[in-house]
């Protein structure tokens, strides 16, 4: 220890005694990304403002090693990206370039060498390269050059790199053995320098900016973090002090700019000892200033707030008129000022603005609210239900699409949509079937992962983008017999096999927020589950945005007999790791009284009201809390576009006999038959946000305008969704009988799907199976188009219809969309994403079940066991017909990828989109598997006679393992076989 600071304090001597009268440096950094963070942005402008100038250079491949170095060094190798700053400071990017030629490049007066970060504490890894390494370098540069050991180092204190396992994931562990294992290698190898950057940000953590110097938990943020990186290189280089220096980058917060510089500065002297900084205080109100990173900004603002103001950001109230009865809430005439959050029932963002100027003007800290919305499947132009778009298997329309609504709901004061809806449900009695991609984990988090890139894309700040909301956390969809609210009955493994993994994929994406479940997970309801809102999400999956309540499930807690009374349903939600309550009133109420009781912690309450606040802060809203006009937001031609297109992929030809009805060609007649014809609600579904019934495209105009005036076409009711009367009947019969082909539009009423619309059977009622049965025995053919929001038992209506088409609940486009289906202008390319069962005594049936025991016996006796139409089934006008597949491999080991491609051919004369669904299936496994799963998918055009070959390149890890129970991702070797179209390749897994 002695020896160290001896030799350290020489080091410093000898740096500061250098020259300081102006001159030109030439600094060489031989590193990965860190040196990237240390030396491109900030050294030459230090130099520049005292009078000298520096050439900066700095070779790097991320998260390259010594060893790495050394290998490069020895073959030559091109893998290096040399960026320099030249004498001007303009930076000029080399790439393929080798160590020889970088060192070559400048007559260098100091190079810097570092070890990569995961295990540069870790000194076996510095002696095993270092000399060879630094005597590559010594015979490269002029003989006055100076080598340097850079200390790699910059993780935060809860960082999830693998590379801090090393150090027990322990910061301080980890920063020791870093400037333990770089004193040893400079000591034993004769090397003088250290460069001090990781004791700088040491340093800096002293400081009032904490702990909050990275940008993904182990690189230097931007802006504050390579800055008092780019001090400590500036002030070991130079000898000089750089608090005294007149640089400081633009834009930054000078508070902050300050703590850099000392940081530097006292890593300098002090390079292996952090120095206590936390005597320095901010001049300024740092939560306001938007230069200042984010985590930096909450500490700051949290430091000021009350406990009351901390609690009022913890509940969300609503504001508008609410139409939504199954939300009959409160409309709150005069909301606090430090309110939280509203749900924002609204599209003008006139009002949004008068109460967000009454947040920011009246509350003592000007916090802004966060306005949420239920944009399910659109705002104003509304898309297909979320079933229907599954159907589509078009993950990039279906983002694309999601960013259309979100520009419409942001300019229109939404800034956060209680959106996507990713509860992998297998009973379509339950109504909410509508609102999610269906029955497969896989599809449910490919639509989940794109619909959150779409709705949050690139930046948050933007006036076109919306914070998305996983919901409902989680294994809503596993309701009891599908009765809504009810209990949920889910092992753990089938948590992790089946419910987990979209929210998994969510978070990934980046999604801000989730919203917890009112169902009860085997005794623990979602809402109050310590183990799915803290355990999983928070401390694994490592999510940084908030947890909302559904509305009122915090309350409901009492009647899921979880807790006596409303307080301690606020104690359990809220300890469990549930942050904002939505209209429970159980936070509001009872918070601070619980933490006066010393039943909630302080250190809770603030983390989660850091969440609440760190979504406000990326939503860019305490810069631009109001909603600036934006008067021709609505239904722009874009979104029509995709309205239509995305309603077209989504609608499934289930059947089409050899009658070949469909596509419709040259017909006179058109009879226009049923209830769903002119209903404009049926079309838009529930959850149509502020969608208009007049801006739809009914099924029966789709069908004039594109069909007329070429056909004659008439419309009959017939009936209604669910009575019907013999006049009705009989208009409707004379109709069909004038016709020469029927469109028969059938289907539910909006209401019959969505929140709290369970139903006992999934057929369509009587009237419409009478309706249906008359106009099928005038011997009219007839194509049925059905619109519903989950799939139907149609056993009865199948025969009596040539064609059917189910179009879901298509939305704003669907007449449109169905027209085109049905002449043919679009190719049907929709396959289903949940199974149609033959009667509603067959659910739950899913297409990834587990293998039964007997195989030949267990059936039904008095149906088929097989559904009526089973998953990914979707006719299309055109044939394709799959190729042998071939293999890359058939014997591979863990950890090598094997590549699967089948060659797909139109044989049809229609051009047409084949989704092609790749499966896989384990057969023996350690916990049994489903027979076969979903794990990749890809839909493309062909034109008739091409051939396309489609591939699916499998990775081990992510696509042959399994979770158990808790979790754990197991691989096992043994038999794989992958299924595509009709065939099935056998993979071998040493
Ligand atoms: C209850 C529903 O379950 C949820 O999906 C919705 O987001 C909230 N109400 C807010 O409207």
């Amino acid at each position: 220890m002695i020896h160290n600071r001896i030799l350290f304090s020489i080091i410093f001597v000898v740096l500061a005694v250098m020259p300081s009268a102006a001159r030109t440096l030439r600094v060489l950094a031989v590193g990965n990304s860190f040196s990237r963070d240390a030396v491109e942005q900030h050294l030459h402008e230090l130099a520049m403002a005292d009078g000298d100038t520096m050439i900066v250079g700095n070779l790097f491949i991320p998260g390259c090693s010594l060893e790495r170095h050394v290998r490069c060094a020895r073959n030559d190798r091109p893998d290096y990206v040399y960026r320099k700053v030249g004498v001007d400071g303009k930076r000029v990017e080399t790439k393929s370039m080798t160590l020889a030629r970088a060192l070559a490049d400048e007559p260098w007066d100091y190079v810097s060498m570092q070890q990569s970060s995961p295990i540069s504490g870790i000194y076996s890894t510095w002696s095993a390269w270092l000399p060879e390494l630094k005597d590559y370098v010594k015979a490269r540069v002029p003989k006055k050059a100076k080598l340097m050991l850079h200390q790699t180092w910059a993780y935060s204190g809860d960082s999830g790199h693998s590379g801090f396992r090393n150090y027990g994931c322990n910061q301080d562990s980890m920063y020791r053995s870093i400037v333990g294992a770089v004193n040893k290698a400079a000591r034993q190898y004769k090397i003088k320098y250290i460069m001090p950057s990781g004791t700088a940000i040491q340093n800096a953590r002293t400081s009032f900016a904490g702990d909050h110097l990275n940008r993904d938990g182990y690189h230097l943020d931007l802006g504050f973090g390579r800055f008092t990186a780019a001090c400590a290189w500036y002030g070991a280089l130079t000898g000089r002090d750089v608090t005294a220096s007149s640089y400081m980058p633009e834009g930054m917060n000078a508070d902050l700019a300050a703590v850099a510089k000392a940081a530097g500065n006292a890593a300098a002297k002090h390079p292996s000892q952090v120095t206590n900084l936390s005597a320095m205080k901010p001049s300024t109100v740092l939560y306001k200033d938007a230069s200042v990173p984010v985590e930096i900004r909450i500490d700051d603002l949290l430091s000021r707030m009350t406990t009351h103001e901390k609690v009022m950001q913890l509940n969300q109230y609503t504001l508008g008129n609410n139409n939504n009865e199954n939300n009959v809430g409160e409309v709150a005439g005069e909301l606090p000022a430090e309110l939280g959050s509203v749900i924002y029932y609204n599209d003008n963002p006139d009002l949004r603005n008068a109460y967000q100027r009454r947040c920011m003007e009246e509350s003592r800290l000007g916090i802004p609210c966060i306005f949420g919305y239920d944009m399910i499947h659109g705002f104003r132009t509304i898309y297909p239900i979320s079933l229907g778009q599954a159907c589509s298997w078009n993950v990039p329309l279906v983002e694309r699409m999601t960013s259309y609504a979100a520009a419409e709901g942001r300019m229109s004061g939404v800034d956060w949509t209680f959106s996507p809806m990713i509860d992998v449900a297998r009973d379509p009695r339950w109504g909410r079937v509508s609102e999610g991609y269906g029955e497969d984990p896989y599809a449910n988090a490919a639509f989940c992962a794109a619909t959150v890139r779409g709705y949050q894309g690139k930046s948050l700040a933007d006036s076109t983008t919306i914070a998305a909301c996983l919901k409902h956390y989680v294994a809503y969809g596993a309701s009891e017999a599908g009765r809504d609210y009810v209990y949920t009955e889910v092992s753990p493994q089938t948590l992790w096999d089946t419910y987990l993994p979209p929210y998994k994929a969510g978070v990934d994406a980046g999604a801000l927020t989730l919203m917890s479940s009112f169902n009860d997970i085997s005794g623990i309801p979602g809402s109050a589950n310590y183990y799915t809102l803290t355990e999983i999400l928070k401390n694994r999956w490592k999510h940084k945005g908030f947890v909302v309540s559904d509305w009122g499930s915090i309350e409901q807690l009492v009647n899921q007999g979880n807790a006596a009374d409303k307080k301690e349903a606020g104690l359990r939600a809220f300890n469990s790791g549930l942050e904002m309550d939505m209209m429970s009133h159980a936070y509001d109420k009872y918070l601070e009284e619980l933490i006066d009781e010393g039943k909630v912690d302080s250190v809770l309450l603030d983390e989660s009201v850091r969440r609440v606040l760190r979504v406000k802060m990326l939503l860019g809203l305490f810069e631009k809390p109001y909603t600036g006009n934006h008067p021709d937001r609505f239904m722009r031609p874009d979104a029509l576009s995709a309205a239509r297109q995305l309603a077209a992929e989504s609608m499934v030809l289930l059947k089409n006999d050899s009658t070949g009805i469909l596509p419709l060609d040259g017909v006179g007649r058109i009879a226009v038959i049923g209830p769903v014809a002119k209903s404009s609600a049926s079309l838009q579904g529930s959850w149509n946000g502020r969608g208009v019934y007049d801006e739809t495209v009914t099924l029966y105009q789709g069908i004039l305008d594109r069909f007329a005036p070429e056909a004659e076409i008439r419309f009959a009711k017939g009936s209604d969704l669910d009575k019907t009367t013999e006049v009705e009947l009989a208009q409707a019969v004379d109709t069909a009988c004038w016709a020469d082909v029927v469109i028969l539009c059938l289907g539910e009423e909006r209401r019959w799907s969505g929140e709290n619309a369970s139903r006992s059977t999934i057929a369509l009622p009587e009237a419409q199976r009478q309706l249906a049965e008359k106009i099928a025995a005038t011997g009219k053919p007839v194509v049925m188009l059905l619109s519903s929001g989950r799939p139907l038992d149609l056993s009865q209506m199948e025969p009596l219809a040539n064609a059917i088409i189910e179009v879901w609940q298509p939305g704003t486009a669907g007449g449109a969309a169905a027209a085109d289906i049905l002449s043919g202008d679009v190719n049907p390319s929709g396959k289903l994403a949940m199974t149609f069962p033959r009667s509603t005594g067959q659910i739950p049936i899913y297409y990834n079940r587990r293998g039964s025991a007997r195989r030949h016996q267990g059936f039904y006796q008095d149906i088929p066991s097989t559904p009526l139409y089973p998953f990914g089934h979707g006719l299309s006008y055109t044939t394709f017909v799959y190729g042998e597949p071939s293999v890359s491999s058939s014997t591979f080991r863990k950890g090598e990828k094997v590549t699967v491609t089948v060659p797909v051919t139109n044989t049809g004369l229609r051009a047409g989109a084949e989704a092609v669904l790749w499966f896989i299936s384990d057969p023996a496994a350690s916990i049994t598997r489903p027979l076969m799963e979903l794990k990749h998918f890809e839909k493309r055009e062909l034109k008739p006679g091409e051939t396309t070959t489609f591939k699916f390149v499998i990775d081990p890890m992510k696509h042959l393992s399994f979770p158990d129970a808790d979790g754990n991702i197991i691989l096992e070797p043994g038999d794989f076989k992958i299924i595509v179209g009709p065939h099935t390749v056998n993979l071998v897994m040493e």
